[in-house]
């Protein structure tokens, strides 16, 4: 019912996180939708901004995704349905509300090839000790990605566990003096890294991407 009204006007649900503030599960035009105050989290334009990143990545060989922010899942939905990528994926959510969103409104919950963490992405990096051949970074909270993700120690230990690439979603409408800035500067200059930037994909976000391996 909710999905048919969509098409007349938005059907919003809300939740109250301690981690992400008010969360918005939305039927929208028949689809649905998973927003922040002022965000859109998962299926939205941000489904569209990560796929773009991955049609420019080659999953051929690829055996094992990382996903650093689950949100409602719809990277791992893209890569499942769009990219028929149908092996492992392991995700980290540290709020357990969105992975409560996940499961029960976009059908994305633990099975034999997705294995979701309900930790720090900090921490999980910390004691990884897996290497992926994707490692998707896609970490904010509402508008900004924490400033403990843009860090020299963070993407040295993206590199450590990386055995192909990395697909870094940077943020969006970033100034010249944005602390993201360091992360792009980072890679560039990393012997072990090449660096394509992606910018204004979808008109405002900043995509990076790396791929692994000596110069
Ligand atoms: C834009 S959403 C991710 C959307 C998701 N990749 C998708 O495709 O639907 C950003 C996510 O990062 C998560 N996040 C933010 N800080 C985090 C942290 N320290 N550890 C783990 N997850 C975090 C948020 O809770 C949120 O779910």
């Amino acid at each position: 019912m909710k999905k048919l009204l969509s098409y007349l006007w938005p059907q919003t649900s809300k939740i109250s996180s301690e981690h992400s503030g008010t969360l918005e599960v939305t039927w929208y035009n028949g689809k649905k939708l998973l927003d922040t105050q002022n965000a859109n989290y998962s299926y939205g334009l941000l489904q569209k901004v990560l796929e773009f990143g991955l049609s420019k990545v080659s999953l051929a060989h690829a055996n094992s995704v990382l996903v650093l922010g689950l949100g409602g899942g719809s990277v791992v939905h893209s890569l499942r349905n769009k990219l028929n990528y149908d092996k492992q994926i392991d995700a980290v959510e540290w709020d357990e509300k969105i992975i409560t969103i996940a499961k029960n409104e976009f059908e994305i919950f633990n099975s034999d090839k997705l294995k979701i963490y309900h930790e720090d992405a900090l921490e999980f990096v910390k004691n990884c000790i897996s290497t992926y051949d994707l490692i998707v970074v896609d970490l904010f909270i509402d508008t900004e990605v924490p400033e403990q993700f843009l860090t020299t120690d963070f993407c040295e230990k993206l590199l450590q566990l990386s055995t192909g690439s990395i697909l870094f979603n940077l943020g969006i409408h970033l100034l010249e003096d944005h602390p993201a800035h360091h992360v792009t500067s980072f890679f560039k200059h990393h012997p072990e890294a090449h660096l394509t930037v992606l910018d204004h994909v979808q008109g405002k976000n900043t995509l990076l991407l790396i791929k692994k391996g000596h110069s």
